[in-house]
């Protein structure tokens, strides 16, 4: 059993694991020389491409798991929403999700027919890693965020105006992205992803309230509908110390943690046999290694050797960070992160 596996299902073993979130890609110098121009998505259409991006962070830093190279956007895209990808801006919509009529532009995904390059390249990639791969998709709050808000947003203000103008509505879509979810994290699964991780990336956005009501239903359905296939399932989001607590009661095996709630506190606010993963603050990457290595040095000791803890950063990687400087903190997790030894 891999490290990361037992971590993340709290059980015992001997090395802290880490990955990074957004390790493809992004800061990767071999990226920017294979990725090609044009859009993500025709990138992520290219399975030897995209298993060979999923591949790269693997060799250059020796991480604990793989995610595969796709997007949150990739189901809504091939289902034909008019999604695209902007360089340096993030998903953007042609017509944003605005009426109960555009409820018929969200058909359900069939991923062999939708989605085949996905299932193929982690087809690939199951048989050339020696670590675990992750699936993932967009959780339905943050996928719907882009879809009505037409581009990245600092408010979700039409988002939540939607929310609470047209309950009904509102309900509907998040169903459908849910099976969208549910569809595509099946698919992953059975071509070999061995965990999975829901990304609700600004579900800190909301209000304890409002999470409950209206987003963590939809949530939930997800995980519920994906628990038979019995891989570790992780949830994510930003800013989210008021809602960790229902991240985990949404049906997650392992809660992320962002860099603002320390590991220890966000320990108290999950129940046990929940594990977190995090939380290195990933704007500390800039600082000189000294400064790094203390906060490495932080983040293992507030988890205090528990077995239920996955070293990633707090969010992902950005384009700007040095490989050389999370290579090394990949080597100071493996050689200073160990499990406490069960008490008997
Ligand atoms: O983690 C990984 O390395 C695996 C691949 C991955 C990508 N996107 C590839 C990508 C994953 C897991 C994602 C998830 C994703 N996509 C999220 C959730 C994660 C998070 O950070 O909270 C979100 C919100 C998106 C939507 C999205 N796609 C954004 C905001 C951007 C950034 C725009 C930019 O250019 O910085 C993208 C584009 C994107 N997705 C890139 C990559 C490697 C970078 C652009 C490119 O190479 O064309």
């Amino acid at each position: 059993m891999s490290d990361f596996l037992s971590a993340c299902r709290s059980e015992p073993h001997d090395r802290v694991p880490v990955w990074f979130m957004r390790q493809a890609g992004r800061s990767l110098p071999e990226y920017r020389a294979i990725r090609g121009p044009g859009s993500i998505l025709d990138a992520i259409k290219n399975p030897d491409l995209a298993a060979e991006i999923t591949l790269q962070p693997v060799r250059r830093y020796g991480v604990d798991a793989a995610i595969v190279y796709s997007d949150i956007v990739v189901p809504v895209h091939a289902i034909g929403f008019g999604v695209d990808v902007a360089p340096g801006t993030g998903p953007v919509v042609d017509v944003p999700f605005s009426c109960a009529a555009d409820l018929q532009r969200l058909r359900p995904l069939e991923p062999e027919l939708d989605t085949p390059y996905v299932i193929e390249t982690i087809r690939t990639l199951v048989r050339e890693l020696s670590v675990p791969l992750i699936g993932f998709a967009g959780a339905p709050f943050t996928v719907a965020s882009y879809l009505i808000e037409g581009r990245p947003s600092r408010t979700y203000g039409k988002t939540k105006a939607l929310m609470h103008s047209e309950p009904a509505l509102w309900f509907a879509l998040m169903d459908r992205l849910a099976d969208i979810a549910i569809a595509s994290l099946r698919s992953q699964i059975e071509a070999g992803a061995q965990a999975i991780q829901l990304f609700d990336s600004w579900a800190g956005a909301l209000h304890r309230t409002d999470y409950r009501t209206y987003v963590m239903p939809a949530s939930a359905k997800v995980f519920a509908a994906i628990a038979d296939l019995g891989v570790p399932r992780i949830h994510f989001g930003v800013d989210t110390g008021e809602l960790l607590d229902s991240f985990a009661e949404a049906g997650a095996d392992v809660v992320g943690v962002d860099w603002r709630v320390h590991l220890d506190d966000a320990r108290q606010r999950v129940p046990a046999g929940i594990a977190l993963q995090g939380n290195l603050d990933p704007a500390i990457c800039y600082a000189p290694w000294t400064a790094v290595e203390a906060e490495v040095r932080n983040v293992l000791a507030r988890n205090d050797g528990h077995p239920g803890h996955v070293f990633n950063l707090g969010h992902g990687v950005q384009p700007e960070m040095d490989p050389a400087i999370l290579e090394r903190v990949v080597e100071l997790v493996h050689r200073e992160g160990r499990v406490r030894p069960l008490e008997d």
